[in-house]
């Protein structure tokens, strides 16, 4: 699958990604009411865009990205990439939907080049394949010396840099990545962020970045989303446009303003 597919692909519209109406409850242990985390959520993301969704803790950002990965059901409403739900289809997103999670999530057992293996595993790709594939990545971030590494013997930022090669090693069409660097010092987010960037646009990935910095949103989205909370949408931002009309600050007060109002608002 991987290997047949074409760069043409990636612009080809098949890849488009529309949120409509989308609703989630949830059962919670600790209340008797039902939690909405969803609320009718409607947007849509074109293909080979980077698009990064902000929002409070706690508004329902990781749900939908989990929902958008086919890894849980809406409740009401529903979300197709191209002509298709991943949650319904989820065997057909294999490998083309890869995700970086704000945890880093590697196998401690397993070196770096055998954690970027995993997903290449996963395909069937051979073993020699999968091999040239992990060491390719891991060299592009940067981490050559360190193939045969545990985990455990790793950084926080060199954890993440093989989480990403991980993702980028499937050649993934599309990639969503839950607060991945958010956790990280600023001077090695900032340079993942730079790094992330770099090898998703070349690609031509389409990009869902869930994030509660703005600056991060500001400095790496072509189109922001901001959520209310329960997650719907208040306010959805053209960066490049806006920051032809304003500074990076006011579009960050903007967004923040958006954000305390709860209401949608226009720029
Ligand atoms: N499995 C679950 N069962 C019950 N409630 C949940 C579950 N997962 C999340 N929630 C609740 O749903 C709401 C949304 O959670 P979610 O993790 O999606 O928020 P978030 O926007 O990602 O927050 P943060 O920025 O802190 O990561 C929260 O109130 C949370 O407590
Ligand atoms: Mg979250």
């Amino acid at each position: 699958m991987i290997a047949s597919r074409q760069e043409g692909d990636r612009s080809s519209g098949q890849f488009n990604i529309r949120v409509n109406q989308l609703r989630k409850v949830l059962r919670t242990s600790h209340g008797t009411e039902p939690l909405v985390a969803i609320d009718r959520l409607t947007f849509s993301v074109m293909a080979g865009e980077i698009a990064c969704i902000v929002g409070r803790t706690g508004c329902g950002k990781s749900t939908f990205l989990n929902i958008l990965a086919g890894l849980d059901h809406p409740t009401e409403g529903e979300i197709t990439i191209g002509e298709n739900t991943p949650y319904n289809a989820f065997d057909l997103f294999k490998g083309a939907v890869a995700v970086i999670f704000q945890q880093d999530r590697l196998l401690p057992w397993r070196t770096a080049r055998e954690n970027v293996e995993l997903g290449l595993e996963i395909l069937g790709i051979s073993p020699g394949q999968r091999r040239e594939t992990a060491e390719e990545w891991l060299t592009r971030l940067e981490l050559s010396g360190f193939l045969n590494a545990y985990p455990g013997e790793l950084s926080g930022g060199m954890r993440q840099r093989v989480a990403m090669a991980r993702a980028f090693a499937l050649d993934p069409q599309l990639l969503l990545v839950d607060e991945a660097f958010g956790h990280l010092d600023e001077v090695t987010a900032r340079q993942l962020r730079v790094d992330f960037l770099k090898h998703a646009s070349r690609r031509g990935t389409t990009v869902v970045m869930v994030t509660h910095q703005l600056e991060e949103a500001i400095e790496t989205a072509e189109k922001i989303f901001v959520f209310g909370k329960p997650a719907r949408l208040l306010a959805e931002i053209d960066t490049p446009a806006a920051l032809s009309r304003m500074s990076k600050e006011e579009l960050r007060t903007f967004i923040q303003e958006t954000i305390d109002s709860n209401q949608p608002r226009q720029l």
